[in-house]
């Protein structure tokens, strides 16, 4: 893929010209970065505090968000990272789920973000086309990938096994079976995974239409397998943001029936993503999950032998990411911003619906008082870049005053357009508030 480089439009300090020994503010994708400023240097500086190592040129640190508006006055959105958040909710997930957590790299395929879920210990990775096979492969050398996606080129299997070494590949029909067998390195030992279709009633965002194959499809495929003589796994997706852990426990009976009826040893059973990241209180904690998975799993017999591995991606970075978007025409209820659904905040839209926890900053400081509600409307022409909320925001919130959405490190960051010429996206990074 090719990275453009973005600006970031300040009015405040380059932060080159503060840390002369630091590399310049970079977009999420390594892209460069700020002007000379117009405007003399501000007395403060950002704190500076020790930033972890695979983060190293895209920092400096700063204290809060509210020192990142004073010290850069952005003009642009801005998307934040708060590295010990990241941390954190990676080690989380690696502690609590009793199995082997593959980062799913279509939620954030940003270097800095692969480097740093590897050094808090999630190694693994689930790609789903050969760019995101290079991207692991560069970002973090010698990390073990699993090729999720049920439908691949050629090129992509040819490429991710003999280039790459990928043995791992999941499917859902015959003809992608056939497809694998005949461009992998011959004699390579494989795990293939069929991916069965599952209910997907609890999750903000239903997979189960477009890939999976029905139980039926699934037994055959399973046989199939292993009369090529290769590794069988079966996977599911139950949706993203799913609200019930109870999901999964369908999901799992679903696959002990097929693994039953098909006779076959399993040796890979993969719960895919689906646990949702924490937008609001009522969400249920990541270790309701974990719990759900681990004892009905271990209560069927077809599938407690098998290797245990789930491909989180909002879970393991939504929470450390934030955008920042400056409020640039009030009217009554309805807030005009300079970043939406085609910027970092896609699903924001009315397509997903998400409600991202919002914190209002107004000269470098969070605004607090009685809320009301409001709606927000992102910059381009389209009348689908709408922010329905509701959000919850003070009454007094005005144009200048800069939103800061909270969980939003997942999915909207890669999926920025550019359309109609609205850019933004440059990273900062928060060590506190
Ligand atoms: C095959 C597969 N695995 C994992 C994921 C990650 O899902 P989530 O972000 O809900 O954890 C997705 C998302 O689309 C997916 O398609």
């Amino acid at each position: 893929m090719a990275y453009s480089p973005r600006l970031v439009r300040a009015r405040g300090v380059p932060l080159s010209s503060l840390h002369s020994n630091l590399t310049p503010l970079r977009s999420w994708d390594g892209g460069v970065v700020l002007p000379p400023a117009p405007l003399p240097i501000l007395p403060i500086e950002p704190s500076v505090a020790p930033l972890p190592d695979e983060w190293a040129g895209h920092g400096p640190l700063f204290g809060s968000v509210g020192e990142v508006l004073e010290q850069v006055q952005p003009e642009d959105p801005l998307q934040v990272w708060r590295p010990a958040v990241l941390a954190a909710t990676a080690e989380r997930f690696v502690r609590g789920f009793s199995g082997t957590p593959f980062f799913a790299v279509k939620c954030n395929p940003a270097p800095m973000i692969l480097r740093a879920l590897f050094a808090a210990g999630v190694q693994q990775f689930d790609v789903a086309s050969v760019e995101e096979v290079r991207t692991v492969a560069a970002a973090c050398p010698g990390a073990a990938m699993i090729f999720m996606h049920p439908v691949k080129s050629i090129e992509a299997i040819r490429v991710s096994s003999h280039d790459f070494g990928v043995r791992v590949f999941s499917l859902d029909d015959p003809r992608e079976l056939k497809k694998i067998l005949a461009h992998v390195p011959s004699g390579a030992n494989l795990t293939l995974v069929v991916r069965l279709a599952v209910p997907n009633d609890s999750a903000k965002l239903k997979l189960d239409k477009k890939f999976g194959a029905s139980p039926a499809m699934a037994v055959r495929l399973l046989r199939m397998i292993a009369a090529a003589g290769q590794r069988a796994g079966l996977s599911f997706h139950v949706g993203s943001q799913c609200g019930s852990p109870d999901a999964y426990g369908t999901a799992l009976r679903l696959c002990a029936k097929v693994v039953a009826k098909a006779g076959v040893a399993l040796d890979v059973l993969n719960v895919g993503g689906g646990f949702p990241a924490a937008y609001d209180p009522t969400v249920p904690v990541l270790e309701e999950y974990f719990a759900a998975i681990d004892s009905l799993r271990r209560g069927l017999p077809e599938l407690r032998h098998a290797k245990l591995w789930a491909e989180p991606g909002r879970a393991l970075v939504a929470a450390a990411g934030s955008v920042l978007a400056r409020v640039e025409l009030r009217k009554g209820h309805s807030l005009y911003l300079n970043d939406g659904v085609y910027g970092g905040l896609n699903e924001a839209g009315p397509q997903i619906g998400v409600v991202h926890p919002v914190t209002i900053w107004r000269n470098g400081k969070v605004v607090q008082a009685a809320t009301v509600n409001f709606k927000c409307y992102g910059p381009t022409c389209d009348s689908l870049d709408v922010l329905p909320g509701p959000y919850a925001l003070p009454a007094s919130v005005r144009a200048g005053d800069w939103l800061e959405f909270g969980m939003a490190g997942a999915y909207g960051q890669c999926l920025r357009s550019g359309f109609n010429g609205f850019g933004g996206g440059a990273v900062v990074l928060v060590g506190g508030g």
